[in-house]
């Protein structure tokens, strides 16, 4: 089965695409999908559960630049089924560049070919449409796109999507959006609500993801200790099980697609 290549992305920063990446690529390896989330942020957010203080290693930088392998990069993690790469060490002064360089086919393209027998690769972009996203839009089979339910995130969805379009004119025509979830949805704030009614009117079922995250101190100390939320708890805690619905979702959704692709399934004559 072809790979499906997420590149998560927005062009807000700090609305979720990191804790979105982990604890889905977790969801669906638990479900039985070879997954690698690999960081193309050089913040190291997700390296962040890897390393000791002071410490780096090697990840998407090394091997796009050609140190070390991706054998040797990628790290295989204590679940069946779900390997990391880490965005690798970047100096700050190099951090442009190395944007540039994956903007460019030849930086992503290689990667992605050698990760061609994963079921799912999750690509956990930094904010903005600068080089990195744009790479990952180039070698994407699909986009997933969180929208954080506060006050003017709606309009930030747009930009992501003007973005794909053009992706989509100049270089990968087949880029598809796999759908929008609503993150960090605060019952308790009518802010929030609204955003989350606008989405609901705005954006077609088809598009928008039923399963919404909502905003909990929990993601913040799963964040902490650089771990899925379903680690949390003994057993799952039940956010974990919140990531599974979205993954069951993702999977009903591309087997659709496929159906879609193969053609109507009767004939009417
Ligand atoms: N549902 C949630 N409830 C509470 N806090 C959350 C939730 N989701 C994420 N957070 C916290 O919000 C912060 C931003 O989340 P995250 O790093 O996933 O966003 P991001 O889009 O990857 O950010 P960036 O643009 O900087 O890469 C983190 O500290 C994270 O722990
Ligand atoms: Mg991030």
């Amino acid at each position: 089965m072809e790979t499906t290549r997420v590149a998560i992305c927005s062009h807000k920063g700090g609305v979720g695409k990191t804790t979105l990446a982990l604890n889905l690529g977790l969801a669906l390896a638990q479900l039985g999908h070879r997954t690698t989330v690999m960081e193309l942020d050089s913040q190291e957010s997700l390296a962040a559960s890897l390393l000791r203080p002071g410490r780096t290693m090697p990840g998407l930088h090394e091997v796009v630049t050609g140190s070390v392998t991706l054998g040797e990069a990628l790290v295989a993690t204590k679940v069946p089924g779900l390997s990391l790469l880490p965005a690798g060490h970047v100096d700050p002064l190099e951090a442009v560049g190395f944007q540039s360089l994956l903007a460019q086919p030849e930086g992503l393209g290689p990667v992605l070919e050698a990760l061609k027998g994963e079921r799912f690769v999750l690509m956990d972009c930094p904010s903005g449409v600068g080089g990195a996203t744009l790479g990952a839009l180039g070698v994407a089979t699909h986009t997933l796109i969180p929208i954080q339910a506060e006050p003017l995130s709606l309009r930030s969805v747009q930009l992501v999507l003007e973005t794909m379009a053009g992706v989509r004119d100049r270089r990968n025509p087949d880029l598809e959006l796999l759908g929008l979830v609503l993150m960090m949805f605060d019952r308790d704030a009518d802010a929030s609500m609204e955003v989350v009614r606008a989405a609901w009117r705005d954006f077609d079922p088809e598009v928008l993801f039923e399963t919404v995250v909502p905003r909990s101190p929990v993601y913040l100390d799963a964040s902490l200790h650089g771990v899925p939320v379903a680690f949390m708890a003994p057993g799952m805690h039940p956010e974990g099980r919140r990531f599974q619905m979205l993954a069951e979702e993702i999977l009903r959704r591309l087997a659709r697609e496929e159906v879609g692709h193969a053609g109507p399934a009767q004939s009417l004559l």
